[in-house]
């Protein structure tokens, strides 16, 4: 498929609820620009961690917020496999920032003004020609609220610890399935309370529950209501 326009896709919604995935595939379909705003969030928070800024009783946010310009992102194509992947200061990060460590930093971090800020910043610079399917949990409230198409993703917390756990359990064992669970039941509670920017939906965003579908009837359907807004737009 080709358009002379392109438009802005913004994807958001709940913790491991397939954005990414869905946000992937239809980059790819529509030769888009695919941005996963979470990874820039574990980033920082990565780099709080080894600065030892971080750990489950305290947080250095004064240390952090005075580093932030020392803190270097950007994404670049995995040759293997097409994939974007994440450098934090000129390493690849993207395994790293995955973590069940990471993942219960992360919320911490992404509530702080300053680095929501930067972060931010740098989205909206990335997405300033269109042609950008950009997944997170404001792009549709606040990095671009003009996006023309907008996608709120959730399902049921169970379905989703349980994908999420067969995931993991390829790579790392250890992790229980109700580990998971309070992880991502933890996060959603912080990202949807949070005073900066919290996690919403925004009247005009296509609500989708996939608990009971399928990553390719989510992509079908998703993709269906993109080509009809393209339509609409473009004259396409
Ligand atoms: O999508 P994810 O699970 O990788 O995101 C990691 C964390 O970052 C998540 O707990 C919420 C936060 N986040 C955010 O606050 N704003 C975004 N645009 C993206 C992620």
């Amino acid at each position: 498929m080709s358009v002379s326009k392109k438009i802005t896709i913004a994807i958001d919604g709940y913790s491991s609820c397939g954005k990414s995935t869905l946000a992937k595939a239809l980059a790819k379909q529509l030769n888009y620009i695919f941005i996963d705003t979470g990874a820039m969030y574990r980033a920082v928070a990565l780099y709080a961690f080894e600065k030892k800024w971080i750990n489950e009783n305290s947080l250095n946010a004064i240390a952090l917020i005075e580093n932030l310009n020392e803190i270097e992102l950007h994404f670049e194509i995995n040759p293997n496999n097409g994939k974007p992947e994440i450098f934090l200061n000129h390493k690849n990060v993207e395994s790293k920032i995955r973590s069940l460590e990471i993942s219960n930093f992360v919320s911490k971090i992404a509530s702080i003004k300053e680095v929501r800020s930067k972060l931010v910043s740098e989205q909206r610079k990335m997405g300033l020609n269109g042609g950008i399917v950009m997944d997170g949990r404001d792009i549709g409230s606040v990095v671009f609220p003009n996006a023309e198409v907008k996608f709120f993703i959730t399902a049921d917390p169970k379905i989703r610890a349980e994908r999420r756990f067969k995931e993991l359990s390829t790579s790392n064992s250890k992790i229980t399935l109700l580990e998971i669970e309070k992880n991502l039941v933890e996060r959603d509670l912080l990202d949807s309370t949070r005073e900066e920017s919290p996690l919403v939906k925004t009247e005009d965003s296509i609500l989708i529950d996939n608990s009971l579908l399928t990553v390719d009837e989510q992509f079908e359907l998703a993709l269906r209501y993109v080509c009809k807004n393209l339509k609409k737009i473009t004259n396409f």
